[in-house]
């Protein structure tokens, strides 16, 4: 395992994910973790990340510097480095006003030995700092440099600790994966086991010494993290395994009898349907703000999955699809100037805004949740090995409170009936023009509370507006609006007003994340 020490970089998670891509396990700690608890994991490498603030700065998050004794190999990225210097009897300085480096420079090798051996003279590289090293320790030596930055690399063959000015891990630099290959393979003598097949087993044997014989328990959502959960815990504990769906009425068009019969006959995984699309509905009426209605929303569910549990009889097992993004974003580890518990610490709490289907902790429930260590692509990745069918595993994301989030302004079923139908015209547009595997997320949102002028057929229209939003994206935390041609969206805008009666414009949404979000809600 590399294990990373996380000091509030946007980059701490995507240098765990490319590690990952190098086949050794990786995770993201707070960097506040204590070198007590870092040596329980037995980690073969550590990696300070980057992070905003400036090592001298008074409240600067700190490393202790035992973490430099430990014989075990450390790099230090950007902020990691400079504090890898502060520690060592280097010295680090404000680059001073307009000095900074940031976005691409050209890194000249000085010695291509060690964390940078077999690369050429020079590569682009991705920068980001305001402060630079200016002073090296003995023991260390430059080995690389940039025009504006003269210690761009370092390196300490003795103690094998090493530094990087620039982000291996961002697509920009150009060697980045070899260098770290470098850092993983040769210095800290990692080898390439840590496969999805291994994860897969590894799961199950788990499982099936927690559960023993008892029966566990699994809300099923239709996306790809609760149905391949399902594949993955059938296989584990075959027919001990109870599946509920709870229909709250937001689904997309035919999903919900899709998923019953998908998962009973195909799959032959049965489900306890329950259908609570009223008690929803009702939930939401005069209810236009979007974190209000999440929260009706989430405690109905809470509410629904209590009463339909208790009708089950004991059961002691929860298994829940938490990723490993809701446990980062929930255990603060992207806040280094707050202590809120290292995200070892499996007490992982559910991000407040992706909370439907997270339940709360006075459940008694005995918590399963195997993939609280993957990311969304290794998911995939994982049902595509357990062989779960295409059509689930590459579905696009689907927020828990659904097409609730989706129409602006209160829910009602004739809004529902709007959305769901553009929503459907949509996904078949974009599957027939071949694009759907390669945009993160395409959907209709209804603005209800607004109406424009239209006319059709010599008639005046007045009716509402129609969004389009399709987002390219890795993670779902930042994405670029999707250039989907013109063409489609010519015809899923023409087949929106002319088959969704109350609809009379279709815009189609710009704007990336941040500073949008991905949701209209
Ligand atoms: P935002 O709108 O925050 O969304 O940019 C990021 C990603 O998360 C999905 N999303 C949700 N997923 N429950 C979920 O399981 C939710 O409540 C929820 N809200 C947003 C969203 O579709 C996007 O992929």
């Amino acid at each position: 395992m590399i294990l990373i020490l996380d000091f509030g970089s946007q980059y701490s998670e995507l240098i765990a994910r490319r590690i990952r891509e190098l086949k050794v396990y990786s995770e993201v700690f707070h960097y506040e973790t204590p070198i007590e608890e870092i040596k329980k994991f037995n980690p073969k490498g550590i990696i300070l990340s980057g992070g905003p603030s400036s090592v001298y700065e008074e409240n600067a998050p700190k490393i202790d510097p035992e973490i430099f004794n430990l014989n075990i190999p450390v790099l230090g990225i950007c902020y990691g480095m400079q504090l890898m210097m502060m520690n060592t009897g280097g010295q680090v300085q404000e680059m001073g006003q307009d000095k900074g480096e940031y976005g691409r420079a050209k890194l000249y090798i000085d010695s291509n030995q060690d964390i940078l051996s077999g690369l050429e003279d020079s590569f682009i590289s991705w920068m980001s700092h305001g402060d630079s090293v200016v002073k090296i320790p003995d023991g260390f030596k430059v080995i690389a440099h940039t025009d504006n930055t003269p210690i761009a690399a370092i390196s300490n063959q003795e103690k094998n600790l090493y530094g990087l000015q620039f982000h291996p891990e961002v697509i920009h630099t150009e060697k980045g994966m070899e260098i770290l290959a470098n850092f993983t393979y040769k210095i800290c003598n990692c080898s390439a086991e840590w496969t999805t097949a291994k994860f897969i087993d590894k799961s199950i044997e788990e499982i099936k010494n927690e559960a023993k014989d008892e029966r566990i328990l699994l809300a099923l959502s239709g996306g790809v993290d609760s149905s391949t959960l399902a594949f993955l815990l059938h296989k584990a504990i075959g027919d001990k395994l109870v599946c509920i769906f709870i229909d709250q009425g937001f689904m997309r068009h035919k999903e919900a009898e899709r998923l019953i019969i998908t998962f009973k006959d195909q799959f032959k995984i049965p489900v306890i349907y329950v259908d609570a699309k009223k008690r929803f509905i009702d939930k939401l009426k005069g209810i236009t703000d979007p974190e209000e209605k999440r929260k009706r929303i989430g405690e109905e569910f809470i509410r629904v999955f209590e009463e339909e549990s208790k009708k089950l009889g004991d059961i002691n097992f929860l298994a829940q699809g938490t990723l490993y993004s809701d446990v980062i974003e929930s255990a603060g580890s992207k806040h280094s100037s707050k202590k809120q518990g290292y995200h070892s610490n499996p007490a992982a709490k559910i991000k407040s805004h992706h909370n439907v289907g997270g339940l709360p902790e006075n459940m008694k429930f005995k918590l399963i949740e195997p993939f609280r260590i993957l990311f969304k692509d290794e998911v995939r990745k994982v049902a595509q090995e357990l062989a779960v069918p295409e059509r689930i595993s590459r579905r696009h994301p689907f927020p828990g409170p659904g097409l609730a989030i989706r129409i602006i302004g209160e829910v009602n079923e004739e809004r529902l009936h709007i959305v769901r139908m553009a929503d459907a015209i949509v996904r078949e547009e974009i599957a027939e023009a071949g694009l759907y595997n390669s945009i993160w997320q395409i959907f209709a949102v209804l603005l209800a509370e607004i109406k424009s002028v239209g006319v059709m057929g010599d008639k005046r229209t007045y009716a509402h507006p129609i969004v389009i939003r399709a987002v390219k994206s890795e993670d779902g935390m930042t994405a670029d609006w999707a250039k989907i041609p013109y063409e489609v969206l010519e015809k899923i805008s023409n087949r929106i007003i002319n088959e969704v009666s109350n609809v009379n414009r279709v815009v189609y949404d710009i704007t990336s994340k941040p500073p949008g979000t991905i949701e209209w809600e």
